[in-house]
């Protein structure tokens, strides 16, 4: 099964990859015919993952000059934000554009940061493992979005799900600290030496719940419902704003498998979800075995990845969640009758398929 999976795992993103180097986070679903940062800079590493290099630089490309081509907006932006006037919605960067690296016809929750966060990380990962000679042509797209993000990132925007505007997130901090801290470690003249770390302390000072673990918003929510998200796996894998044995990051990881995770089964996002339904997240389930295997639980990284893999349907294709235990089914209906069913291929499912699969196999060549 997962060496089929893998195949077609492959298949299913090469077809979604446009000639412009974007991919589309899902060729069928009615909403996701664009390319989000956020899922392609995953798509893209799990392709160099796997060996796809030109796939990968090909993505990278592609959002560099995308972004390029948008300077003129940031810098008005860049200027308002000099002058203490409030931006209008429109001025902030887009979370997905269309494959040609236009703005979508739509409305959208745009206003997201942490899609940018998770490019800088996967490009300088890029860069520094594989195609260094693409550095030079990114930088400046870099440089510019560096600056974006410093006048950025306290605001609130929408978090990661597309939801909560008016809140700040700590998955997208996380987010945006690895990627500036990347970028600072590979080309330290792009990014304030002092920036990444006021974001980390301001996590570490705001954004712990009185758990001691990490909180979804900060300021902290008190309703249950929402005080972890899934997401906050991140925080440690990859972007290590917190050490993965930090006591701080412990509590979080027992809370998501406390309250998120279906024993023998998937990963929700956060109790208080929604959408679909609210069910479990194929790729959420192969983050926390990715985080499983860094800590040397590799039976349980296992069964996740089988279980993501048993997700798929008979053709092979993973969806963006599933329904056997929705948190709240009377919502399922609705969301299908506006949009479909859940997205399905999703890419950024089958990159973090891939992308546990290889954790698993590079640690087993271990022993
Ligand atoms: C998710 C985002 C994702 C987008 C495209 C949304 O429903 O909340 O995280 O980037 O779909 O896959």
């Amino acid at each position: 099964m997962s060496v089929d999976l893998r195949q077609i795992s492959l298949d299913v993103i090469r077809a979604g990859q446009a000639d412009s180097g974007a991919y589309v986070a899902s060729p069928t679903f009615s909403q996701y015919g664009y390319s989000w940062l956020r899922d392609g800079s995953w798509i893209a590493q799990a392709m160099d993952t796997v060996g796809e290099h030109d796939s990968a630089t090909a993505f990278h490309r592609w959002a560099g000059r995308t972004l390029l081509h948008y300077a003129d907006q940031i810098e008005a932006l860049l200027v308002k934000m000099q002058q203490g006037e409030i931006p209008a919605e429109t001025d902030y960067l887009p979370t997905r554009f269309t494959v040609n690296g236009r703005l979508g016809r739509d409305e959208w929750p745009d206003f997201q940061l942490d899609g940018y966060g998770a490019w800088l990380w996967t490009l300088v990962q890029h860069c520094r493992q594989v195609t260094p000679a693409l550095w030079p042509e990114v930088r400046p797209a870099v440089a510019l979005l560096v600056r974006y993000i410093a006048a950025l990132w306290p605001l609130p925007n929408y978090d990661c799900w597309e939801e909560y505007r008016d809140r700040v997130h700590t998955a997208t901090l996380a987010a945006l600290y690895g990627g500036l801290r990347a970028v600072r470690d590979y080309d330290p003249a792009l990014v304030p030496d002092e920036l990444p770390e006021a974001l980390r302390q301001y996590v570490l000072a705001q954004g712990l719940h009185p758990s001691g673990g990490l909180s979804k918003f900060i300021p902290p929510d008190a309703a249950p419902g929402r005080a972890v998200d899934a997401s906050l796996l991140w925080a440690a894998v990859p972007y290590g704003l917190v050490a993965i044995d930090d006591p701080i990051f412990r509590v979080t990881l027992a809370q998501i498998e406390r309250e998120l995770h279906v024993p023998g089964g998937g990963v929700y996002r956060y109790r208080d979800d929604t959408y679909f339904g609210g069910g479990e997240w194929p790729l959420l389930a192969a983050w926390q075995g990715r985080v499983l295997v860094k800590l040397g639980r590799l039976d349980e990284a296992r069964r996740l990845r089988d279980w993501v893999a048993a997700q798929a349907t008979p053709a092979g294709h993973l969806p963006e969640q599933v329904d056997h235990h929705l948190l709240d089914g009377s919502y399922y209906e609705g969301w299908v009758e506006k949009w479909g069913t859940s997205a399905c291929p999703l890419l950024w499912s089958h990159a973090m398929y891939l992308i546990l699969d290889a954790a698993i196999q590079e640690k087993e060549g271990e022993r």
